[in-house]
């Protein structure tokens, strides 16, 4: 008898949404291929919905990558698996902690190592930065990336801004007469099954040079140029106050409130006021840095670490 090919799918979610995107796309393959799940548990969890100040007091510690520890894994290290799927989602343009913590461990050295690993994001709009430092942790502990699918909220920027907080502080995730529902299209989960197809003939030849330029020709990632570059201006602003507030004591300190507070109004005024001006200077930097702009695209949409 043929043994069927294993797969690891390493996960963490809040609201459910990243593991009904996880069910979506390995649908067709739950017959193919032996799937083994392994939900991140952080020690003390991430509440949901977010109150407020913890929700903007958990910035410093994810974009300096001093996540909150996570419980043991339950799945054995010297294992075989043909595949890791490593699903995840940004938090502050990094990775969720869980999943920085998971890339910290020692347990994730040996899983990775040597493996074909696929990056699934569902996220509200802005991984790039995040993605890049889960690629340097892939690279280091010796795995090889072969593929990233990314599903994102299509609202407008600001709108989903908006949704994403009602949903994060209130638990609302349902449209309204003026906005629409929050996270990713339900369109786009359902039709995210179409990723299956070329991961179960990857995984069947065990053949992964050609499966990211599949996805992609599929549209597992949509990626538009002038997120590039404010993300670029986001994660400069985020790592400098991420020292600023992390100098006056760790996660939850009331000597750094005062620094939280200043950094969570000057947040949203960038994000309504600055984010509308730098989309305008983005037309024009697209316009005289096309070249370098597309070349950029093309990159954050592979699997290559610069
Ligand atoms: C604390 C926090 C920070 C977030 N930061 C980002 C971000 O920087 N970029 C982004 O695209 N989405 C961001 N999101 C949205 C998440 O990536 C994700 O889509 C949402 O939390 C639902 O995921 P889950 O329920 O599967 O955990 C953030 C969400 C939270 C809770």
């Amino acid at each position: 008898m043929i043994e069927r090919p294993k797969i690891l799918v390493v996960y963490y979610t809040q609201t459910g949404q990243l593991k009904r995107i996880i069910d979506t796309v390995l649908g067709p393959l739950q017959d193919k291929a032996t799937i083994v799940y392994e939900e991140l548990k952080p020690l003390q969890p991430f509440e949901f919905p977010w109150k407020k100040q913890v929700f903007y007091d958990t910035m410093p510690e994810t974009v300096l990558d001093r996540p909150r520890g996570i419980e043991p894994l339950k799945v054995n290290p010297d294992e075989h698996f043909d595949l890791v799927i490593l699903a995840y989602q940004a938090w502050f343009l990094s990775p969720s902690q869980p999943t920085a913590a998971f890339l910290h461990s020692e347990i994730a050295g040996r899983l990775l190592k040597g493996k074909p690993v696929i990056t699934l994001i569902g996220c509200r709009n802005m991984w790039l930065n995040a993605q890049e430092r889960v690629k340097s942790y892939l690279q280091k502990a010796g795995a090889r990336l072969v593929g990233n699918i990314v599903l994102v909220d299509k609202s407008p920027n600001l709108l989903s801004v908006i949704t994403i907080l009602r949903w994060s502080f209130k638990g609302k995730k349902e449209a309204t007469k003026w906005l629409p529902q929050a996270g990713v299209q339900e369109k786009d989960i359902i039709e995210s099954v179409r990723f299956a197809e070329p991961i179960a003939q990857a995984l069947e030849n065990k053949q992964w040079d050609t499966l990211q330029s599949q996805l992609m020709a599929l549209g597992a990632v949509d990626l538009l140029p002038n997120l590039i570059l404010l993300e670029d201006r986001g994660i400069r602003a985020f790592r400098y106050w991420s020292k600023f507030i992390s100098a006056k004591g760790g996660p939850g300190a009331p000597e750094r409130q005062g620094r939280v507070r200043m950094y969570r109004g000057l947040l949203l005024i960038g994000i309504f006021v600055l984010s509308p001006i730098a989309k305008i200077t983005s037309v024009f930097k697209l316009a005289l840095n096309k070249s370098k702009l597309q070349e950029d695209v093309e990159y954050y949409k592979g699997t290559r670490l610069r």
